[in-house]
């Protein structure tokens, strides 16, 4: 297993482009599978979990090509439609294949994902969905076996707000007959963007990026070519490296309205971003930070609140800032894996159910540390950017789904970083 080897304590200075968004890629790969015939998307991430995703539709005896960050999926003629549990249990949003799968071939077998590394997850809401869609549904063996000879829209009405659920209830009812509305849905920057894909398919749907989605079915899509937007998790993530580190970054090809509310926050804290250019929906933007970086505080909520995606990476730079930042996590209660390792770095925080109190402190201390999930691995990356000496860290893997290149990107822009086998 890799691992990453930082040496602390260097300004970050530089430009650095920021890449495709994966949560995007993901169900785009998958909507691939409605049209009869090749879609192109284009600014793909190179990934783990697109390479899983990848294998995944080519298991299934889908097409499927890279050339760059170009990836062509054409899905006919598909042999299986089954997701095994190797897949999914490497990558959950494997499940994003359920709804494509059910609409297009009737027929779908999808294993249950299980637990993650932050609690139970479950995907009871993606199941209810598809069965007010008219889907029979049996659980067997650990496997979601889905059936149906017709879709129906209706009205689904989701109790928590899911991305995943939204993302496969809008592919499997561009294909049903009738009108479907999701109330609840999820206005994540991937939903809309999925949204604007399967309309590029000839989709119709009303209302993306508000909280009721509205999917008027259509008897076929059509393939289409797509340059997914880039990941305004990363963007914020490269943020945080610059201010942590007292540095001086121009990120290119920033998802500006994405990050939004994330850099509201980050401002309040004394991150300071100036837009430099902006061509369409991406700009270059320059992130320093205006001075001492105060405490703020925080719950994590549905876009357009603050995401789960970067309350690790948040909570990183927060262990420096000046006073008492309270961090409450509000999606996932358990995702706090990051809270023990940074308190080995040297790091004030205490954990009260949901809620972490952080009392910044002056100086991070380097320290060999794991991380058992993305994002967490993440913030031990910038908190060893920062920390005095070495950091080591371990089971890199997680990062290398959902960061592409990292310790290169870091390195051009003056990072002490090296990957050791
Ligand atoms: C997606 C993101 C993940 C992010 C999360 C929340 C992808 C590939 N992953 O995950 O990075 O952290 O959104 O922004 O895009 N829930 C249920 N029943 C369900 C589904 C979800 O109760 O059937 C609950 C979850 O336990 C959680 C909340 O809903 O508390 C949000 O989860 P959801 O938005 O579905 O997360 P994912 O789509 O799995």
């Amino acid at each position: 297993m890799d691992r990453f080897v930082i040496e602390g304590g260097r300004p970050l200075r530089g430009e650095l482009r920021v890449s495709g968004s994966k949560n995007a890629a993901l169900p785009m790969l998958a909507a691939a599978l409605l049209a009869d015939g090749e879609s192109v998307l284009h600014n793909v991430p190179a990934l783990r979990d697109v390479d899983s995703m990848i294998e995944l539709l080519g298991s299934m005896g889908a097409r499927v090509t890279r050339s760059g960050t170009t990836v062509t999926i054409d899905p006919a003629p598909l042999a299986t439609a089954e997701a095994p549990y190797e897949f999914v249990r490497k990558m959950r949003a494997s499940i994003y294949v359920l709804g494509p799968l059910l609409a297009r071939f009737g027929r779908a077998r999808v294993s249950l994902p299980g637990g993650c590394a932050w609690g139970p997850r479950p995907v009871d809401l993606h199941i209810e969905g598809m069965r007010t869609l008219g889907a029979a549904i049996e659980l067997d063996h650990g496997y979601i076996d889905a059936r149906a000879t017709s879709l129906l829209g209706k009205r689904i009405v989701l109790d928590v707000v899911s991305v995943g659920a939204t993302a496969n209830l809008m592919m499997a009812a561009c294909l049903a007959e009738g009108t479907t509305s999701i109330v609840n849905a999820a206005r994540e920057p991937h939903i809309s963007a999925l949204g604007s894909f399967l309309v590029e398919m000839g989709a119709q749907i009303q209302g993306l990026g508000t909280d009721v989605v509205t999917i008027e079915g259509v008897a076929r899509l059509s393939p289409a070519e797509h340059s997914v937007r880039p990941d305004y998790i990363e963007a914020g993530t490269m943020a945080i490296a610059s201010a942590v580190t007292g540095g001086d970054l121009l990120l290119r090809d920033f998802p500006m309205e994405d990050c939004r509310p994330m850099m509201a926050l980050l401002g309040d804290s004394g991150v300071s971003l100036e837009r430099v250019d902006r061509d369409e929906a991406v700009e270059t933007v320059r992130i320093r930070r205006r001075g001492p970086l105060s405490a703020v505080s925080v719950t994590t909520a549905p876009h357009p609140g603050f995401p789960t995606d970067m309350q690790a990476q948040l909570m990183a730079m927060l262990a420096l800032g000046s006073g008492t930042s309270v961090i409450t996590e509000a999606i996932y209660p358990d995702r706090f894996s990051h809270v023990p390792e940074l308190r080995r770095m040297g790091a004030r925080i205490e954990l009260h159910g949901n809620v972490a109190v952080v009392e910044g402190v002056e100086r991070l201390a380097g320290a060999p540390v794991m991380a058992t999930d993305l994002r967490a691995s993440a913030a031990m990356v910038l908190a060893g950017l920062v920390a005095e000496g070495e950091t080591i860290l371990r089971r890199v893997y997680h990062i290398d789904r959902g960061y592409e290149a990292i310790e290169k990107k870091l390195r051009s822009v003056g990072a002490e970083i090296r990957r050791e086998k």
